[in-house]
């Protein structure tokens, strides 16, 4: 299978998945990298694995679907046929998504569907939760709703704050996106309706 993961920012995310396509049995590479943000540094990790890395900045463009457009031909031209969205900042549309059906993955720093959204171990923290995690899940048209491929937890211990918090499920999340991956591209995961079947061979 032939990655585009679409980045925003640091790039821990696709650090792991770089990582786990470097090894020779994993069934994926990553064919290219395109962050909206010209300045992230996951770009540097691109470039530093000889990763293709692309910008296609949102604010070059006067429509959403004029930048979603700009990204589609990017990914083609490389040849992706799964999407990662890893920290990638921007809402993808349902007619985004019916370029790749069934084939675009998303990281999330929760236990879906709890604490959707945008500083989900904020409002981990703030709800009081005594386990948090993350999730790994198909996209769909809403923010965070997609089928659950895989899902990971973490204690939440007294003294956490915000960064503590979000650096144990980032932990986790390097475990667990390159393993749903995998799980998603060896055809492992099926979609029963809303609800995936994953085959626990290869969990
Ligand atoms: C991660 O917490 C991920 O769950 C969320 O945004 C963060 C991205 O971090 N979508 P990085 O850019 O992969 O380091």
């Amino acid at each position: 299978a032939r990655l585009g993961v679409l980045v925003s920012g640091g790039g821990s995310n696709l650090q792991a998945l770089l990582d786990a396509a470097g090894q020779a049995d994993y069934p994926a590479e990553v064919a290219c990298v395109l962050s909206n943000v010209p300045t992230a540094f996951a770009l540097e990790r691109a470039r530093k694995a000889g990763v293709r890395a692309e910008v296609v900045d949102h604010k070059g463009f006067g429509s959403k679907a004029d930048f979603e457009a700009a990204v589609l031909g990017v990914l083609a031209d490389a040849g992706v046929d799964w999407v990662c969205l890893a920290g990638f900042m921007r809402l993808v549309s349902a007619d985004f998504l019916k370029r790749f059906p069934g084939r675009v993955l998303n990281i999330h720093p929760s236990l879906l569907p709890a604490f959707p959204g945008l500083h989900a171990q904020k409002q981990a923290l703030e709800r009081g939760v005594k386990v948090a995690g993350c999730t790994v899940h198909y996209v769909d048209a809403g923010t965070d709703t997609g089928p659950i491929i895989a899902q990971a937890a973490v204690p939440v211990l007294s003294e956490d704050d915000e960064a503590s918090l979000s650096a144990r499920i980032l932990a986790e999340e390097h475990r667990l996106y390159p393993l749903a991956v995998r799980l998603a591209v060896t055809g492992a995961v099926t979609l029963d309706g809303t609800r995936t079947k994953v085959d626990a061979r290869v969990t």
